[in-house]
């Protein structure tokens, strides 16, 4: 789609270019998966690794994210107004989601962009949302990982109280409980939240980074 008001500028310096001066392949990864699941916690242990084998990487995580970029109308309302909180705060409805995985995608891919392996942790529960992004980078930069925890182990872990609330019905439209969590159905790779630690999932990253070239 282009945009006859606002040109395309290229980039003095290519991405291949950065790609060499960083070391690594940009991509993005993309965790996504239930509340709870170990996204976040998976992505920072490989963001860890990472960053030791001198690779340059970089964590968005949904919990952040919705405090800057995605804030939510309450956030946006005293700063910029009630008009400007209603038309841009993010909340969870089916189109604020998707409008939050929009940018997130957006931003990921200029992570790729400047050769930085981007380390995404959304809940991102539809698939449409997820295909578009992939669908909006070039070939092979998309690196979808499902974090497949069984929903109770993510109720038990509860680290927020949110299914607690869900379950007692003070949280309407919570993923998993009264709100659809759609499954991908040809991740790059999958992860057994359930039975493995963190730690070893993340091993299991690093390993499908090095298979498909990035590091
Ligand atoms: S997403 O669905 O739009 O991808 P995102 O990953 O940004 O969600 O944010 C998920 C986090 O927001 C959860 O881990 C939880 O802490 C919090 N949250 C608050 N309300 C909800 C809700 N209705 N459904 C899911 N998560 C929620």
């Amino acid at each position: 789609m282009s945009n006859v008001e606002v040109h395309w500028h290229d980039h003095a310096v290519s991405r291949e270019e950065r790609e060499k001066l960083n070391g690594n392949k940009g991509c993005v990864v993309w965790f996504t998966g239930l509340s709870a699941c170990g996204k976040s916690t998976i992505a920072n242990i490989v963001d860890h690794k990472l960053n030791k084998l001198g690779k340059h990487s970089f964590v968005l995580d949904g919990d952040n994210v919705r405090h800057g970029l995605n804030a939510n109308g309450a956030m946006l309302r005293e700063v910029h107004g009630e008009e400007f909180a209603k038309r841009f705060g993010l909340g969870f409805s089916a189109q604020d989601r998707e409008e939050n995985i929009r940018r997130i995608g957006a931003v990921a891919k200029l992570f790729a962009e400047a050769g930085v392996i981007a380390l995404t942790a959304f809940i991102s529960p539809y698939r449409a949302d997820r295909d578009l992004v992939r669908k909006n980078l070039a070939p092979g930069d998309f690196v979808e990982i499902f974090v497949d925890t069984p929903i109770e182990i993510c109720e038990q872990r509860d680290p927020k109280g949110l299914y607690k609330k869900a379950r007692a019905g003070e949280l309407k439209g919570f993923t998993g409980i009264d709100d659809p969590y759609e499954v991908p159905e040809r991740p790059e790779l999958v992860l057994d939240g359930g039975k493995k630690t963190a730690e070893e999932l993340a091993e299991q990253v690093i390993a499908c980074l090095k298979e498909k070239g990035k590091v």
